[in-house]
């Protein structure tokens, strides 16, 4: 797997970034941060689809000048790559291989994380509903998660990186810096899902997306390999009643104090 990373860090500093890609941040200018404490970090953020994991790992790299390594875009673009080829999400041993074979690139371009498979452009398509109903089961494969914690841990191990996803604070990274579990109700996660779909061009309808959020969390927490589960060390942040300014906030006073 190769991975390209265009954000990089000048030294010493944080990046000022940016940011107009979310629909939360209207054009801004992110204030600089000093790295000295920050340095080769590894902050890992797990929690709920929908629970705002992916905006806040995005922009918390970007003021921080991390990488961001969006575990759940790796999983995805296996189980578009499989519905690409004919590959049933049940095929443990086909979907093995083609985790092994697959090459996964990151890459920040206008302040947005672009997702490349075998050098194709699939930033959106990982996101249609087609692969949302599948990747449940394509990522429970305890083979599949094997090579794909594998190749995550590579990717993290220099440290510089805000990992998202939910098994990053237990499984992949259980040594990580900082550890952050974030939480919403079920009904703000599915509108949160619901604005981005249609930013996307997805129609569909909240009653949609409650029952399809619902039918992941129980997936998710009672597969038996990896299930969603808090680590005993990881800040809970509720973030139903949060904007994401706030949000964030809140996590870089927690990241302050962890750092100091
Ligand atoms: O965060 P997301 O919705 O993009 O994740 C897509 C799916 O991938 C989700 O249903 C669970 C799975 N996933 C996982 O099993 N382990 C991860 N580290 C990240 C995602």
């Amino acid at each position: 797997m190769r991975t390209v990373y265009r954000l990089k860090p000048s030294q010493g500093q944080i990046r000022v970034a940016r940011w107009r890609e979310h629909r939360y941040i209207p054009k801004m200018v992110l204030p600089t941060y000093k790295l000295t404490r920050f340095k080769n970090k590894i902050i890992a953020i797990d929690g709920p689809a929908g629970s705002g994991k992916s905006t806040t790992a995005k922009i918390l790299a970007a003021k921080l000048g991390y990488r961001y390594l969006d575990t759940g875009a790796m999983y995805r673009a296996l189980t578009w790559l499989a519905l690409k080829n004919n590959v049933a999400p049940s095929d443990a041993s086909k979907l093995k291989v083609l985790a092994e074979a697959i090459d996964i690139q990151f890459v920040t371009k206008e302040d947005a994380n672009r997702v490349y498979i075998n050098g194709e452009e699939i930033t959106e398509e990982i996101r249609s509903p087609k692969v949302t109903q599948h990747v449940s089961e394509v990522s429970a494969h305890p083979g599949v998660r094997k090579v794909m914690v594998h190749q995550q841990q590579e990717m993290g191990k220099k440290g510089g990186v805000v990992a998202e996803g939910r098994d990053t604070t237990t499984v992949v990274f259980p040594e990580a810096h900082a550890k952050l579990y974030l939480d919403a109700s079920v009904t703000t996660r599915a509108e949160r899902r619901l604005v981005d779909l249609a930013r996307m061009g997805i129609s569909t309808t909240l009653e949609e997306l409650v029952a399809d959020i619902e039918r992941r969390d129980k997936y998710d927490s009672e597969r038996k390999h990896s299930p969603l589960r808090r680590a005993h060390d990881a800040y809970v942040v509720n973030t139903t009643n949060c904007t994401i300014e706030e949000q964030v906030d809140r996590i870089l006073t927690i990241l302050k104090t962890t750092f100091q």
